[in-house]
């Protein structure tokens, strides 16, 4: 049971001194009866609410995926980039935010929600959360790349990464390769292929634990997650001993 000014102010219909104006205007029925009191208390799964006669369904969480374009920052707000959170134009709830970061230039998978619970599990270092970018560099990727991102490197930091997944798609003057690790370290994946000489000049994120980017969006483009998404990602293989 929730305040029904709650109800529809998280549900974006307008702030809270907005929804009480709407309510003292008579504007919203509960269960069909006109309903003035904000302090009205609401069974989200079972009272009708309707705003100005449409129904207004309570959704406690949102769950996105995003194609993050380059050239936006993976915050909720910034005074000089564009956010990620620009992007999602439907959202009813106000309290969405990116779970974890790709770097500005960076391209692919995020996801956004309001979920605080299932983006701690995601992004606990205990949890090990496989993330899959395909990369292309600048020079050709040695094939003693493959045992050594296995092995775990060391990009300068107090520990070694652990051990990462390199699939190399062709290598050359350009190379071409999937690389997954299951940390998020700062600028993880451009400071491991630094070491091999092979400088990233393209990063996209392809897959987050069990969510692989949809390839039907376009950069920019974002579509809400299905319920069997948001359940593999609740219940998704953590763990996993690399
Ligand atoms: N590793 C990077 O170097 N950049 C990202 O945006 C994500 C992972």
């Amino acid at each position: 049971m929730i305040r029904l000014d709650k109800f529809l102010a998280d549900m974006g219909i307008g702030t809270r001194s907005q929804v009480k104006q709407y309510l003292k205007r008579g504007m919203v029925t509960v269960n069909q009866e006109t309903e003035k009191r904000p302090e009205r208390k609401v069974a989200i799964e079972t009272d009708t609410v309707c705003f100005q006669g449409t129904p207004v369904a309570y959704a406690e969480y949102e769950y996105y995926m995003l194609y993050k374009p380059a050239g936006c920052v993976s915050a909720v707000s910034d005074g000089h980039y564009k956010t990620v959170l620009s992007y999602i134009k439907e959202a009813s709830r106000k309290d969405l935010f990116p779970v974890g970061r790709l770097d500005l230039d960076t391209e692919g998978l995020l996801l956004i929600t309001n979920d605080g619970a299932l983006c701690h599990e995601l992004l606990s270092p205990a949890h090990h959360v496989p993330k899959t970018y395909y990369v292309e560099t600048a020079g050709e990727i040695p094939k003693q790349a493959v045992p050594l991102f296995a092995e775990g490197v060391s990009i300068g930091d107090a520990k070694p990464t652990r051990p990462g997944v390199l699939e190399i798609l062709c290598a050359g003057p350009v190379s071409r390769a999937f690389l997954t690790i299951t940390e998020g370290r700062y600028h993880q994946v451009k400071r491991m292929f630094d070491l091999i000489g092979c400088p990233v000049s393209y990063l996209k994120r392809v897959s987050f634990g069990e969510l692989q980017l949809d390839e039907s969006l376009k950069p920019g483009e974002y579509r809400a997650l299905t319920a069997a998404e948001v359940s593999s990602l609740k219940g998704g293989n953590r763990n996993i001993i690399w």
